[in-house]
């Protein structure tokens, strides 16, 4: 079975650029061994996360994210079982004035949750633009 989480959280310290980006290439890593396919996101001290695999795998490495002291305010907006994942890789990004163009990277993200149904896909959506809209870039 196959399975999706999606959620938002806050930072509990202010990363440096080096700091942050050691630590998404580090979970980009672990999930490509673990084939959870998705997207991570970090803002301004401000987490977006997509995880979709194996609903075991997904559930565990959930629960361990829930319990990191790295962040906090966890804002669970999708979890639900789904008939086939969307995503083709794991992606990471963090997003920056200057590194990305917003409508760019808007179409991006939207077309890789394409394959989802079209509730979820909505609902990704429009948090994934708030996320973004939120954010001073
Ligand atoms: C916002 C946030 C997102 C995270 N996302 C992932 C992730 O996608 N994959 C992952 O392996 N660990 C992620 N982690 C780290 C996990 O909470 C946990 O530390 C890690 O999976 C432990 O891996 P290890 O037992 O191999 O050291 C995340 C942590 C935070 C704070």
């Amino acid at each position: 079975m196959q399975h999706a989480i999606c959620y938002i959280s806050t930072a509990t310290k202010d990363f440096t650029e080096t700091g942050i980006r050691e630590l998404l290439n580090k979970w980009k890593e672990k999930n490509n061994r673990l084939n959870i396919k998705g997207l991570l996101l970090y803002s301004q001290g401000h987490f977006f996360q997509v995880l979709e695999g194996e609903k075991t795998t997904v559930m565990e490495l959930f629960n361990s994210i829930t319990t990191d002291s790295r962040h906090t305010g966890i804002i669970q907006i999708m979890g639900k079982d789904i008939t086939r994942g969307s995503f083709d890789d794991y992606r990471v990004e963090h997003l920056k004035e200057g590194n990305f163009s917003r409508p760019k990277i808007i179409s991006e993200y939207c077309e890789s949750v394409k394959g989802m149904d079209p509730e979820t896909q909505q609902q990704i959506k429009t948090m994934l633009q708030s996320f973004i809209d939120t954010q001073v870039l």
